[in-house]
């Protein structure tokens, strides 16, 4: 497909009204390293609804960025291999060129990055970066570029948007930085918004503002956002669904009041222990989660999550569990030994009457126990209790 002005919107000019705006199956991105295949991101699917969030959550590594980048075709390295489905508003988006997808950056779909000091240039002026994506897709004079550079930046709430637009990056704040990202994002209206740990760069009392902006940008353009994050905190009242992730797969989704109410994964369930809660007497101690994420050469055979979880059972480290639906609409989880079950209730005492690390450090919240953690799991793989428990 040519690139020439004009055409750069070819992939994205068959739009389905039925489909799910993103559709994503057995996705997968894995690297060609020296040290062997790097299974980043390993079978992942979920759909997206035009004006839904997605909230997309698990610890450092668990391949939350590599999932959306390689969604939105930002990984062009030689050896990145994608397969499997991702399809855009129709359009299947694994197999075509590079120069394809870039035709749907800014107008289809954007990004906001992490860090807003590594992704605006610092040696270009606010306006000729909110205004050079505008020219480019929409082929309009310098003046009305300006002119949108200028509601864009009141509509993301800069105080003093005028004078803002003759700054550099450096003269301004992180959130305000942050903001103009926003509004480079918006400018050519795109129906997808991928938002990248948005806020971990910035101090606590910005977060909140900037993502209670990127709420109402979502809602009021009716635009589908992912909202990549490693804190269920932060996606707690953002989102419609929350897909988990650990080592490079959906580990539990479910719609983000039922994930909260009714978590079925051991490994959501830690993570949720770890968000601090309003009614803690201050200085209680947060749960931590023991043990390392596995390595994505060569992960465990059976569950990923079973060096480190409080439930496993010796069915886990032999068979991978598949992805099964939950009573509750809409939610599936990958566990032989369920949160909230009695399959799960019985395998977690099983192991706190074998002082198994794990269980021990879930239930108490000892950080020493924790520790052990990650020591047994290196040393000897395997937890070791010895009941077999039933499936779920
Ligand atoms: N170019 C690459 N080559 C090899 N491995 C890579 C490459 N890029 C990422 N990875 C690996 O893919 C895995 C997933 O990384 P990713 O950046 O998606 O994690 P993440 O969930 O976004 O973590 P964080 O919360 O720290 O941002 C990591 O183990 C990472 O080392
Ligand atoms: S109980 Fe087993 S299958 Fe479920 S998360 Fe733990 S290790 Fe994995
Ligand atoms: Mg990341």
């Amino acid at each position: 497909m040519s690139t020439k002005r004009g055409e750069r919107r070819i992939l994205a000019a068959a739009p389905s009204t039925e489909a799910p705006l993103l559709a994503v199956e057995d996705f997968r991105t894995h690297f060609e390293t020296p040290a062997g295949l790097v299974k980043a991101v390993d079978g992942v699917s979920f759909t997206l609804e035009r004006g839904k969030t997605l909230g997309i959550v698990g610890e450092s590594g668990s391949g939350k960025t590599v999932l959306s980048r390689s969604i939105m075709g930002l990984l062009t390295a030689r050896n990145v291999r994608r397969t499997g489905s991702a399809r855009y508003n129709g359009q299947e988006l694994v197999g075509v060129s590079n120069s394809e997808l870039r035709a749907l950056w800014g107008t289809e779909m954007a990004m906001v990055f992490q860090d807003p000091m590594t992704s605006l240039n610092p040696v270009m002026r606010i306006e000729r970066q909110i205004s050079e994506g505008l020219r480019y897709h929409h082929d309009i004079s310098g003046d009305d570029a300006a002119q949108q550079a200028l509601e864009l930046l009141t509509s993301v709430g800069i105080p003093d948007p005028k004078r803002r637009l003759h700054q550099y990056p450096h003269e301004l704040s992180g959130g305000m930085r942050q903001r103009v990202t926003i509004a480079i994002a918006l400018a050519c209206g795109p129906k997808m918004l991928f938002a990248d740990e948005p806020t971990t760069a910035l101090d606590v009392t910005v977060q909140a503002q900037i993502l209670n902006l990127l709420n109402e940008q979502q809602r009021e353009r009716h635009m589908a956002m992912v909202l990549v994050t490693h804190d269920l905190g932060v996606v707690a009242g953002r989102t419609d669904e929350i897909a988990v992730m650990y080592a490079g797969q959906v580990v539990e989704h479910a719609p983000t009041r039922t994930l909260f109410s009714n978590v079925r994964m051991p490994y959501t369930e830690a993570l949720l222990k770890s968000i601090p809660k309003l009614e803690q007497p201050s200085h209680t101690r947060l749960q931590i989660i023991g043990g390392r994420p596995p390595d994505l050469i060569h992960p465990p055979k059976g569950c990923r999550f079973a060096p480190r979880c409080p439930y496993a059972q010796p069915k886990c480290h032999e068979e991978q569990p598949p992805l099964v639906e939950a009573e509750t609409p809409g939610h599936l989880y990958r566990c032989w030994f369920p949160v909230g079950t009695d399959a799960g209730r019985e395998a977690l005492e099983r192991n706190l009457a074998h002082h198994v690390p794990a269980a021990e450090a879930a239930v108490t919240g000892d950080s020493a126990a924790a520790g052990r953690v990650e020591v047994e799991a290196d040393a000897s793989g395997p937890a070791t209790t010895t009941t077999d428990g039933d499936d779920t």
